[in-house]
């Protein structure tokens, strides 16, 4: 039996019992056979999970840098890492090899270093999805800096407060990026940011899209000059198995976002096996995950668990409609792409358009099909399998969290049997429980519940950059002993699991998990806004979409509603992001609250999606009166 390669359901069975009754050798066994240990461990886990203290691998020293790149080169040096497709089809692809990827990481390692970069310090990295961004987290993770990669579609006021939280003191950045038949100023987001950092020093910016920028003198500074000096030699940092390896930022139900801290050692073990197992990676395979490498899709996905297995990983540039909506398939075709790995609201766009879009190229290289990020519906689910799988790809519908840092509950291809809107079965060493709303464990089968998970797992994320009393109060204390996810879930008869959605306030749109409050802050700056609510409400390709309630002062004055809607989407695009826009915006005279002031958002929610015949008792509300009031008047 392979911990490694799962072959069958019996087999899943088999790895998953052990994996729960002595998750230790488990994962032991795991680590030793597959990576590059610089000292072994002492003891495999330490666990508390009510404060929580997690420790994997405690006492081991590696480099993560070594298993992703230096291990490969003897047998894989001339094997493509990365591939990198442009924005633009003309132009041409880039196969970056094992060695070639070695020599980058090492000299932009040595430029972070030339700059006073030192193990643990952080560096914020904000780029466009070029090869340079990949390689940056690498050259972070081989001299123990920790990388917070910001996602390049978040406004200067969101970059900010990312800089702020973890003290970056430098910023890799570039002139600007490609997204289709648009170009995105990113270096005048981060000049608007810096304004409000102070500790930033200094800018790498890299040379994309040739515009014309600002340099600020003393501060900026032009990457490629410094790499072409750099030596190609840089040893790799040894690190603890515990050391940070990076922060990545997640939205809140409230206040701001929220920096989960990835570790070293537990989270290259996992993200490694997992993706072997889920996308059943063999040597010569070409593997492709269209996220961005700003979430954490990309880290796991697309750099650290490809890597860790040699694989060769496609890392695309553009936008699914640029030059039209057959991209993804000419780009499948072109480099026989056999793993392909997306979100649900990226195959719903995709199947509003025309079959022939995808009927017109060769997709026979294909063997596995992936969705992340939202739950996926029948009729995507089915489009996918048809269309695209010929009926012919297994589908793993992946549930997981930046905060899990890897794949959670997931089919196995080829040993789980799918079925549409189901993730199935928890991967080996994961302990789904679900959680009524008084906290008792929801025994056997056909139940639904809160989803929680009853023991640790080497990716989970070990706190808040910061602020552990909040990583212990979000996740931790819910359901004592458990982290929470945050999730609903229904365990069918067979014991499946579907993901339900957000129990919180979260909402997720196009995949992009939005916290209601930061944008509900944003509005509320508007000088016309008393107070907003936000809440979600389907949408047919983004699978959420916004709503906002919004009340306006008492000025006397006469505003344009028009225009005041443009003027909030304003706001929210400076303070957050486009992603984050409103697709509704109903000006009220009042909220709905309870008697101790609190918005009820259950109530706003069904007159969102217009479930008015279903809102339940309102007597107990502070004002029901509203409430009609604001049916009356529902967009
Ligand atoms: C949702 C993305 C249903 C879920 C890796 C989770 C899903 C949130 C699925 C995390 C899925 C992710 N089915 N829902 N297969 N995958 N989600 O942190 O609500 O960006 O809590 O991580 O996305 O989003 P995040």
């Amino acid at each position: 039996m392979s911990n490694y390669h799962i072959k069958n359901l019996e087999e899943y069975f088999q790895v998953y019992r052990k994996s729960v009754r002595d998750p230790e050798t488990f994962w032991e066994e795991i680590a030793e056979e597959n990576f590059l240990w610089r000292k072994p461990w002492d003891r495999v886990l330490e666990h508390d999970l009510t404060q929580p203290a997690v420790r994997w691998f405690q006492g081991a020293q590696l480099n993560i840098t070594e298993n992703c790149i230096d291990r490969h080169l003897y047998a894989r040096g001339s094997k493509t890492a990365l591939l990198f497709e442009p924005n633009d089809p003309s132009e041409e692809p880039q196969h970056i090899t094992y060695k070639q990827l070695h020599e980058r990481v090492c000299k932009f390692a040595n430029v972070l270093k030339e700059q006073g970069v030192k193990k643990g310090d952080r560096v914020c990295i904000y780029l466009p999805m070029i090869p340079e961004l990949a390689i940056a987290l690498l050259a972070c993770a081989r001299i123990g800096a920790i990388h917070s990669v910001v996602f390049a579609g978040f406004s200067s006021t969101a970059l900010a407060t990312r800089i702020n939280d973890c003290d970056c003191s430098i910023v890799v950045t570039s002139d600007g990026g490609y997204r289709g038949a648009k170009t995105i100023d990113l270096k005048g987001i981060v000049d608007e940011a810096l304004e409000h950092c102070k500790g930033v020093t200094t800018v790498l910016v890299v040379k994309r899209i040739h515009s014309e920028i600002n340099m600020h003198k003393g501060r900026d500074i032009w990457l490629q000059p410094l790499l072409d000096e750099a030596s190609s030699v840089c040893p790799a940092e040894l690190m603890e198995a515990e050391d940070p390896l990076f922060i990545l930022y997640t939205s809140g139900s409230t206040g701001k976002p929220k920096g989960m801290v990835h570790t070293t050692a537990g989270y290259m073990v996992y993200t490694a096996y997992t993706f072997k197992n889920v996308f059943q990676y063999r040597e010569d395979d070409v593997y492709w995950c269209t996220a961005d490498i700003g979430w954490i899709t990309g880290h796991s996905y697309i750099v650290y668990g490809p890597l860790a297995n040699g694989a060769t990983t496609v890392l695309f540039e553009g936008v699914p409609s640029y030059p039209d909506w057959s991209r993804f398939w000419a780009v499948v075709e072109k480099h026989k792409v056999n793993q392909f790995y997306t979100a649900p609201t990226a195959i719903r766009a995709l199947a509003k358009e025309r079959l022939d879009f995808s009927e017109n190229h060769d997709l026979s290289s294909l063997k596995i099909l992936g969705t992340v990020g939202e739950p996926i519906n029948e009729e995507a689910w089915h489009w996918y399998n048809d269309n695209i799988g010929k009926k012919q790809c297994p589908i793993v519908d992946t549930w997981w969290q930046t905060e899990t840092g890897g794949i959670m509950i997931s089919p196995i291809p080829y040993a789980t049997p799918t079925i549409p809107t189901f993730a199935t079965l928890p991967l080996p060493g994961i302990q789904p429980a679900l959680m009524d709303e008084e906290g008792n464990t929801l025994h056997g089968n056909s139940v639904s519940g809160r989803l929680c998970i009853g023991f640790p797992w080497p990716a989970m994320a070990r706190t808040i950059w910061g602020d552990h009393q909040r990583y212990k109060d979000t996740y931790f204390s819910t359901f004592k002993g458990y982290y929470f996810t945050g999730d609903g879930a229904l365990r069918d008869t067979t014991g499946y699991y579907r993901i339900t959605g957000r129990v919180d306030d979260v909402i997720i749109v196009s995949g992009h998990n939005l916290g209601t409050a930061p944008i509900e802050d944003a509005i509320n700056e508007h000088p016309a806004v008393a107070e907003s609510a936000i809440v979600g409400f389907p949408h047919e390709i983004k699978g959420n979409a916004l709503y906002g309630f919004v009340i306006l002062k008492e000025t006397g004055e006469q505003r344009d509603p028009a225009n005041l809607r443009k003027e909030i989407n304003q706001i929210i695009t400076e303070h957050i992001g486009p992603i984050a826009k409103l697709d509704k915006i109903q000006f009220t005279e009042g909220l709905p609250k309870t008697r101790s002031g609190k918005i009820m958002r259950r109530i706003l929610r069904k007159i969102a999606c217009g479930e008015t015949d279903q809102l339940g008792d309102t007597s107990t509300l502070l004002n029901p009166e509203v409430v009609d009031a604001i049916i009356k008047d529902v967009l």
